[in-house]
């Protein structure tokens, strides 16, 4: 439909229909089986189900045609319903949880899965995906750092833009691609005590340097849609920050798509005591700019009646109601509206669509620990303990259109390269321990002691039998993602006792670790010979696990999020503020910013992450030592392959400012790139740097460079290399 045709629809809709098409309704209104949490069905009268812009949590051409069919039937000018879903690391290939794919590095890869999660829903006539989250996240008590892709505002950046290029592709009408969803503006990462929903008090100079960057770069990519966070920022919701909606989304940034609220957070703003009442609550979200209101039911009683008082302007609907008709149009739905649900195919898992997600679950995995070069596994017998070892519940919650049924377990994988007589598997515990709490209430098994007597028993014998254990323990999906924040970080007491026993048999131990954030894994680490992070790593994970176990890949995945020696150090990351006191590396730190008990910084920092070989860093090289605003310099390094295998190292390049006007971290990543050297290889490694890459929010409260002096490193972590040094001159 061409511009003016859009706007002379616009201009033919009632009041009514206009306010509308800014209101969505959970697809479970619609349909019996739709994936919906919090809400009861049947709460949305037939009059408002008739006229809503959007849907979501329902796919599947069966359904979703009926849905199209009856609802354009009945629409008065017959605009078609608009179908968004939660593909969030997959829809039926299901790729690692998107801190397994912040561990990559490899923003290429994910953009290559995001087209693949993109084709796989739009088949399943899904039109728009919430994702990419980029939030910041410094905290693993949250549960939801486990959907972001880490710590850093640059390795968020890259991802949350390859995502959205992923999925959108360059022209939504082609039913391979999606509309892509930049979430949750803003800040909702820096929840006070890591809980989630939780109100945040950020700087400015902190929102704007590390908080809100990955949006603003995922934003350059032109998303369709960006959603609102849950949070408050210093004291106003973000769902009425006109501050955040209006200065920095629409007039900084220049964004010009669909502004969706998250579930309910329209009307939230009550509870926050922002908001009087549901009336008030759509007028404030109305004036901060949101568009469509996900399921607080605040713009479908209220919003036609504020117009007609007077209290918001019709003017303004009808900008948000076009940008939403401009979405629907842009993916093709007033000529197509059945697309993707006009056959009866739907989604499958394809030869082509595993193998990527193999390819990108196996440079996922962080290997954290090698003890005399336990890894990869040598032939021998290898029993394969606890309870991660043949579980398919290797996604996360947010992977609900993926199936069970096409993962590939450990075991499994194992089976295809082991002889059946060398390898034995035994599930040594339950995950949870009894009465564990999830997201979803408390996880209670009948003769929960008993059985882990018995798993425990088997385990054991098995452990006896066995040269090598590889231990599968983590923390339960359901564990991990929203409304799952936690005060500890420790594995489940019932596996770590299946640790300690299988420990006592004397045996070669390999821990894999499971999971979607962060955990402390001091412990663990003393008593393991080689400990791999595996995260959820989906449909292939399995196969990916076994590809790095065997040795036929070489480990390459990087730590995204600090992982700490104890909990008490969260929030934990590693581009701090310097303090006036700091601790000294070496000689004595009484009355420094420490703590009495326990290292400053992580036990396995952002960056680091362990190959079968070893590389060496050659001394940073500069171009020149000074540079100015229209120049740039060259920083290299030589890498070496100093071992005996072929492997992938990720050189990343940080900087820092050594004095600002503003003090300035005391290292940020600026650039990183992926290299595969054969053993013995040397390849010079450069970067380029120039005065944008430089600026900051100044005490003048402006982006800008300031002259002065600058360290940078070429290193292989956070906390690795020796830096070099340059004046920026103006
Ligand atoms: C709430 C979550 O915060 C958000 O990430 C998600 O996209 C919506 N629910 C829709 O399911």
């Amino acid at each position: 439909m061409d511009k003016k045709a859009l706007e002379n629809l616009l201009h033919d809709m009632s009041l009514e229909e206009k306010v509308m098409q800014l209101v969505q309704i959970p697809g479970s209104e619609y349909e019996a089986d739709a994936e919906i949490t919090g809400i009861e069905r049947g709460q949305v009268k037939d009059d408002v189900k008739r006229l809503v812009g959007s849907t979501l949590g329902v796919w599947g051409s069966k359904s979703l045609k009926r849905i199209q069919e009856q609802y354009i039937k009945e629409h008065p000018h017959h605009i078609p319903l608009m179908f968004m879903l939660d593909v969030i690391h997959g829809h039926k290939t299901v790729f690692p949880c998107p801190l397994g794919q912040g561990a990559t590095f490899d923003p290429e890869a994910v953009k290559k899965g995001a087209e693949v999660q993109a084709k796989e829903a739009s088949a399943d006539g899904v039109h728009a995906t919430f994702s990419p989250m980029a939030d910041l996240c410094r905290d693993a008590r949250w549960g939801r750092i486990m959907e972001s892709t880490g710590e850093d505002k640059l390795l968020n950046s890259r991802m949350a833009a390859a995502m959205v290029e992923g999925y959108q592709g360059d022209d939504l009408k082609d039913r391979n691609h999606i509309a892509a969803c930049v979430k949750h503006f803003a800040a909702y990462g820096a929840g006070e005590g890591g809980r989630d929903y939780n109100n945040t008090e950020l700087s400015e100079h902190t929102l704007r340097e590390h908080y809100l960057r990955a949006y603003d770069e995922a934003i350059k990519k032109n998303p369709v849609m960006v959603m609102t966070s849950f949070n408050t920022i210093n004291g106003i919701p973000a769902t009425g920050n006109k501050f955040l909606m209006k200065k920095i989304l629409r007039d900084e940034y220049g964004f010009k798509g669909v502004l969706i609220s998250d579930w309910a957070a329209v009307g939230e703003m009550i509870n926050h005591g922002f908001a009087e009442d549901q009336r008030d609550a759509a007028l404030k979200a109305m004036e901060a700019g949101v568009d469509i209101d996900m399921c607080s039911g605040c713009y479908s009683g209220h919003l036609v009646e504020l117009v007609k008082s007077g209290a918001v302007s019709e003017a303004a609907v009808d900008e948000a109601v076009l940008r939403v008709l401009n979405m629907k149009n842009d993916l093709g739905l007033f000529e197509d509206p059945f697309r993707g649900i006009d056959t009866e195919t739907g989604a499958v898992v394809t030869a082509e669509s595993r193998s990527l997600a193999r390819k990108v679950a196996a440079e996922s995995l962080v290997l954290l620990e090698n003890k005399n070069k336990a890894l990869p596994l040598k032939n021998g017998k290898t029993a394969f303990i606890g309870p991660f070892a043949n579980t398919k519940r290797l996604q996360s919650s947010w992977a609900f259109s993926g199936e069970d049924e096409n993962t590939v377990t450990v075991y499994e994988a194992a089976q295809e390269v082991y002889e059946s007589d060398k390898i034995k598997v035994s599930e040594g515990s339950t995950i949870m321990d009894q009465d564990a709490v999830t997201a979803r209430g408390k996880c209670h098994v009948d003769n929960w002691e008993e059985e882990n007597e018995k798993l425990l028993k088997e385990a054991v014998e098995a452990a006896k039998w066995a040269d090598t254990i590889v231990l599968c323990i983590g923390e339960d999906s359901t564990q991990t993602g929203e409304a799952t924040s936690k005060a500890s970080l420790k594995l489940a007491d019932v596996q770590l006792n299946l640790l300690n026993e299988i420990k006592k048999t004397g045996k070669k131990l390999i821990t894999l670790i499971f999971t979607g954030r962060p955990l402390e894994l001091k412990e663990v680490a003393e008593v393991s010979d080689a400990m791999l992070v595996c995260w959820l790593p989906g449909t292939e994970g399995g196969h990916a696990v076994m590809d790095v176990l065997s040795g036929k890949v070489s480990p390459s995945g990087r730590v995204p999020a600090s992982f700490p020696y104890t909990v008490g150090q969260e929030p934990l990351h590693y581009d701090i503020y310097p303090t006036g006191r700091p601790k000294p590396e070496n000689g004595p730190s009484e009355y420094s910013s420490r703590y009495l008990d326990c290292e400053n910084y992580a036990l396995y920092p952002f960056g680091y992450g362990l190959s079968y070989t070893t590389f060496e860093f050659g001394d940073v090289k500069l171009s020149a030592d000074k540079m100015t605003a229209k120049d740039k310099i060259t920083v290299s390094a030589k890498i070496k392959n100093s071992g005996d295998v072929k492997g992938e190292v990720t050189p990343q390049l940080y900087i820092r400012d050594v004095a600002g006007s503003r003090v300035r971290p005391v290292r940020e990543l600026l650039d990183f790139k992926r290299i595969t050297l054969e053993p013995g290889a040397e390849e010079e490694v450069s970067f380029e740097i120039n005065e944008e890459q430089l600026r900051f929010w100044t005490a003048e409260e402006k982006w800008a460079s300031e002259p002065g002096k600058f360290f940078v490193w070429i290193a292989n972590s956070s906390r690795d290399g020796k830096p070099a040094e340059f004046l920026l001159q103006m």
